[in-house]
């Protein structure tokens, strides 16, 4: 299947009086958040346009329901809920970025929004139908990406978090989509296809488009 580009186009003005979500520029979201949390925005928080065009690719109908996998702060989940009809839901294993979504959120009446605090190992993905990754696991095996230590990084988490991502992807339903951005996609199973780039191929949008063997 041949793979298209997309264009980053504005995305027109849907639920929020909230300026902050439709800014261009990420300085003007990030400062809604702590410093030390604002400030690992660069490396670590989907950009604004990212997080529009993300949702964009996966809301297709009013209702959708997305699931940011490690949602940091909830900067996608907040964009998303903004500028689509879906419904977003974060699981973030981080207290500490719980939090600050949850108030961020909270003080900016942002609705169809939720912040799961937990490991993705706990998340069954048949309550979504769509999916967001951004790099979540690679601070395991690339210590230049460790955020914090807060929590256990070892090696072995990385393998087994793809692995539980992998073997629940599978499991979807035909036609299921997932976006990722950045990242080895070592999470994306056999059976979906990459139909869609952006950003110099590092946005790409896949869609389960053959069987599994888990599939009868
Ligand atoms: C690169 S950040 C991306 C944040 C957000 N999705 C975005 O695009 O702005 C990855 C996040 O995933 C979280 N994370 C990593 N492994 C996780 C796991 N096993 N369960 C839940 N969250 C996890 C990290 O704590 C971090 O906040």
């Amino acid at each position: 299947m041949p793979v298209q580009t997309f264009q980053p186009t504005r995305s027109p003005r849907i639920q929020s009086d909230n300026e902050f979500l439709h800014a261009f520029k990420d300085h003007e979201f990030d400062e809604i958040y702590p410093e030390d949390i604002g400030r690992l925005s660069p490396c670590h928080w989907s950009p604004v346009e990212v997080c529009q065009m993300a949702a964009r690719l996966l809301v297709l109908e009013p209702g959708t329901r997305v699931l940011d996998i490690g949602c940091g702060p909830g900067k996608f989940c907040a964009i998303g809920a903004a500028t689509t009809l879906g419904h977003f839901t974060g699981v973030e294993q981080r207290g500490r970025f719980v939090k600050a979504a949850r108030e961020m959120l909270q003080h900016h009446h942002i609705s169809r929004t939720d912040i799961v605090h937990g490991n993705i190992t706990e998340v069954q993905f048949h309550a979504f139908d769509a999916f967001y990754l951004f790099n979540p696991f690679e601070e395991n095996i690339l210590p230049i990406l460790r955020i914090d230590h807060d929590v256990e990084m070892e090696p072995h988490l990385y393998d087994d978090y793809t692995l539980h991502v992998q073997q629940q992807l599978e499991r979807m339903p035909m036609a299921t989509r997932v976006v990722t951005y950045f990242g080895s996609c070592a999470e994306i199973p056999e059976c979906y296809a990459c139909v869609k780039t952006a950003y110099e191929g590092m946005l790409k949008l896949w869609v389960k488009t053959r069987p599994s063997l888990e599939d009868d």
